[in-house]
């Protein structure tokens, strides 16, 4: 890992570059799974990361069919290549709470009742890690969840804020996740309706209202971009 950095803001702009309110770059490619229903490979920054929707399908084991819904199955995993230390391969405590938090942020907008005993299988690997990798999945489980044409209420688009020498960023990269003060991903779905959000490190509550209105519009942006990969694959709505 590199040496903490004396400062994360120089001359008002971060290492990177970004202003404080700006997104790492942003690539979104819809459907690029032959055998999966849908898929979606994204780009954040560093972050590189592969979504694939299976279903909806037969459960199995079949105990934990529901008669009126289907169930939603989430799994996180990150590739040992994915990370600078080699992690090692298989679930670990990390990626079982990421995969059921980004579960929880994206299954209020499936709707479920479509397909009664039936399981819909959302699998997103991440290539290459650099910070926000669940943030990443959760936008990319989104996209392709659409692919597989899952009918729902509607996109969760989802990014970071983060508190680095004491100031309010958007979209932290791994040096600033690491060495910065406080880290907040989120999803949502527009306009206003939150599914996720969490937080490391601490916020007054006058930087978290400015964290939280930065966040909203990060997701705003990226839901535009979702938005925009999905149509360049479709075309327009109802057309
Ligand atoms: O990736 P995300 O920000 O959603 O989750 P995190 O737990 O806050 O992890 C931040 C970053 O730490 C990851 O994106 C990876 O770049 C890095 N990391 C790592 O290097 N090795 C791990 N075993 C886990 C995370």
């Amino acid at each position: 890992m590199k040496d903490k950095p004396e400062k994360l803001i120089v001359k008002g702009k971060r290492l990177d570059g970004r202003k404080m309110d700006e997104l790492r770059p942003i690539k979104i490619e819809v459907g690029v799974l032959k055998r999966a229903d849908g898929s979606c490979y994204m780009e954040l920054g560093e972050n590189k990361v592969m979504a694939a929707v299976y279903g909806p399908r037969e459960v199995h084991p079949r105990h934990l069919q529901e008669a009126t819904k289907a169930i939603i199955r989430y799994r996180y995993n990150m590739a040992s290549f994915s990370v600078e230390e080699r992690k090692r391969p298989g679930p670990d405590r990390r990626s079982v709470e990421i995969s059921k938090v980004s579960r929880d942020a994206i299954e209020p907008v499936i709707i479920k009742e479509c397909f009664p005993k039936a399981a819909v299988d959302i699998f997103v690997e991440v290539l290459q890690a650099d910070a926000g990798t669940r943030t990443a999945g959760i936008n990319a489980a989104s996209v392709a969840l659409a692919d597989a044409g899952i009918p729902m209420k509607g996109l969760v688009s989802s990014c970071a804020v983060g508190k680095i020498d004491g100031q309010i960023v958007l979209d932290p990269m791994k040096e600033e996740d690491n060495y910065g003060e406080a880290d907040m991903p989120i999803a949502m779905v527009m306009p206003d309706k939150i599914t996720l959000l969490q937080m490391d490190g601490c916020f007054t509550q006058d930087e978290f209202k400015q964290a939280f209105e930065l966040a909203k519009k990060g997701c705003e942006q990226i839901y535009e971009m979702q938005r925009q990969a999905l149509i360049e694959k479709y075309g327009v709505e109802g057309k």
